[in-house]
């Protein structure tokens, strides 16, 4: 198989939407009607949005813990197990705080379906009605409803991928780190047709935790079960995520204000590039925190300057560009082949974005070498920040997960900021006690 590059392993999960305004062209329609089978199906009422809180765990803390699964490389994607359904059955999804709708692959029946670790979901039968807020949160805003009784999405990311469906509610179960279970009934997507994009993995779905009212976040918010923070600390090999804010000390995090200029996406706003602690005199970064994506993405022009450092840094040094190895579009070896990242430290520097201006002091987002280089299967060490521009990503600039390893990251919707702080992932939170 000739592929130019294979870094396409890595996931990339962002709705386009928002980053451009142009025009798609689908391969797909919203054909589906749903079957009116004797049964009746949505309640007149919608249960996301309008009812009474069920729960009163909002004032007394809690979270909602999941292990993760998954890694940067080889895999390229990480993901939780999340309960749905009346019985409840298991979902592998994505975690994407680059998108807000989740979603499943649903047998509805499937009219193009990819490869899954389990069966199909099976949809309950209470369609969200097209008035629903949560459904108008995912159209256009002069979208017309087809079908008042039913509520069509369709989501397309970076990627290329892109999953059409309609929304219904069912019930999550969900464990509170207070020891209570809860089953909420939430709105998520029944998606029966999926393309898959070129960073395509065998997924039940995606778990969109976005800044949107549909994001699953914003829903259990709605709900009085937890504030509408979410958090992940991601390893080498797994980690978790986290709804809530009781797990950590918030005077240990360090915060930025998430920017309003970009509602779609959690950016941090205008970020300025150190490189070894020194300014590399690019300022004005637009910074987006994607869970979603596997590596980091910055713009064509910032690309270029960050690349030409790195080899200057690495000039005169045991390295030399392995142009065999395609892993990413640039990797180097050594004398050795490279076994972990220790043994390729000492020839790169640290890089960190910097936010915040004036008299405010400066949030950094530090990022050493091994939040932006992998090794290779060839034991090369590789460049994780890859080249936005390429993949339609103008001006934005993405932290991918590479970028995100070993720290936890926290998006907190309450309070309209995002912080990090060093982490070990590998360690799981427990109940009652601060995780960091
Ligand atoms: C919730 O807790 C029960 C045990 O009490 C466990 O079996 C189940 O896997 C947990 N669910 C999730 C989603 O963590
Ligand atoms: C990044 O991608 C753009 C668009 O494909 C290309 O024009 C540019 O040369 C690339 N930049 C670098 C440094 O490779």
């Amino acid at each position: 198989m000739d592929q130019p590059w294979s870094f396409f392993f890595g996931l990339l999960l962002l709705t386009l939407s928002a980053l451009m305004a142009a025009a798609n062209d689908h391969h797909q329609q919203k054909f589906w009607k749903w079957k009116s089978s004797g049964s009746s199906s949505s309640s007149s009422s919608s249960s996301s949005s309008s009812s009474p809180s069920p729960y009163n765990h909002r004032q007394a803390k809690s979270s909602i813990v999941f292990p993760l699964y998954g890694d940067v490389y080889p895999n390229g994607f990480y993901f939780a197990q999340v309960n749905i359904g009346k019985p409840p059955r298991p979902y592998f999804l994505d975690p994407d705080t680059g998108s807000d709708l989740t979603w499943v692959q649903c047998n509805a029946p499937c009219v193009h379906c990819t490869e899954a670790p389990h069966p199909y979901y099976k949809p309950s039968n209470e369609l969200v009605p097209c008035k629903d807020p949560l459904c108008a949160a995912l159209q256009p805003s002069d979208y017309k409803c087809d079908n008042p009784r039913q509520c069509d999405y369709e989501v397309e990311y970076a990627d290329g991928g892109s999953s059409l469906g309609v929304l219904v509610n069912d019930v999550f179960s969900l464990n509170l780190t207070t020891g209570i279970k809860i089953n909420p009934k939430l709105a998520l997507g029944c998606g029966y047709d999926q393309l898959p994009g070129a960073s395509h993995h065998p997924l039940d779905g995606v778990l969109g935790l976005g800044r949107g009212r549909s994001s699953i976040v914003s829903q259990l918010y709605k709900k009085g079960a937890i504030q509408n923070v979410i958090g992940h600390c991601l390893s080498t090999r797994g980690g978790f995520l986290f709804f809530g804010d009781d797990l950590y000390d918030a005077s240990r995090i360090t915060w930025t204000p998430m920017s309003n200029d970009y509602t779609k996406h959690y950016s941090a706003g205008l970020g300025e590039l150190l490189y070894g602690g020194r300014s590399t005199g690019i300022k004005n970064l637009n910074v987006v925190f994607d869970s979603g994506s596997s590596y980091t993405y910055l713009n064509s022009k910032t690309y270029e300057i960050f690349l030409s450092l790195v080899v200057k840094e690495i000039r005169g040094k045991p390295l030399q560009e392995a142009i065999d190895d395609r892993t990413l579009p640039f990797c180097w070896r050594g004398k050795k082949p490279f076994r972990n990242i220790e043994d390729i430290r000492k020839y790169f520097k640290p890089l960190a974005l910097s936010f915040g201006s004036g008299w405010r002091s400066k949030a950094q987002f530090e990022m050493s070498p091994e939040s932006y280089l992998i090794i290779s299967s060839k034991g090369s060490a590789c460049m994780g920040i890859l080249n936005g521009t390429e993949i339609g990503l103008q001006n934005f600039n993405l932290i991918g997960d590479i970028s995100m390893r070993d720290k936890l990251v926290i998006y907190d919707n309450q309070k309209k900021q995002i912080g990090w702080a060093p982490a070990n992932c590998d360690r799981r939170p427990q109940a009652n006690a601060y995780f960091l």
